[in-house]
């Protein structure tokens, strides 16, 4: 299973999700691939912001050494699922969409939730320290049901 996280700059909460999925997936022992993209190309290459590593390092999840790359069309053929934070990268990422196989594989990360259906994940890269704890959490709950879905098939 290969499973892609995106968001605006792949370096608050895409890169959060990816080191979440892969924490979840290594905790009940799952066989999947994970990685993270932006739909800008505004961070290219940097690391996470500072503010979402030190989160994730309260965590206990390390995700220091990942870095911001941009979503490509070729990126529809390697991965089985696409998760989007918001209705603004799911808009950008399907206007790609080459065929109906590729946009049947973009989901809103939260619809994976019982109790967050329909919502975006808030991007925290313009507030405070208290947006990236709760992204930390909104995405946990995602991830937890990710894996339980992909483990029960
Ligand atoms: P992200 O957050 O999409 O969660 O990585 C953002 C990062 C950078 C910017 C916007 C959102 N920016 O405007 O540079």
């Amino acid at each position: 299973m290969k499973v892609l996280m995106v968001c605006l700059g792949n370096i608050c909460r895409s890169p959060m999700a990816e080191g979440i999925m892969r924490a979840e997936a290594a905790r009940q022992g799952m066989d999947i691939e994970v990685d993270s993209a932006g739909t800008s190309a505004w961070h290219v290459g940097e690391s996470p912001d500072d503010r979402a590593v030190a989160n994730m390092q309260q965590h206990n999840i390390d995700i220091s050494n990942l870095r911001a790359r941009k979503f490509e069309v070729s990126d529809f053929d390697h991965f089985d699922y696409i998760f989007v934070m918001d209705q603004n990268n799911f808009k950008d990422v399907t206007s790609s969409a080459r065929n109906s196989d590729d946009k049947l594989k973009v989901k809103l990360l939260m619809d994976m939730t019982s109790t967050h259906t329909g919502l975006p994940v808030p991007d925290p890269y313009f507030g405070g320290d208290e947006g990236f704890e709760n992204v930390y959490h909104m995405l946990t709950e995602a991830c937890e049901r990710i894996a339980a879905k992909l483990t029960s098939h």
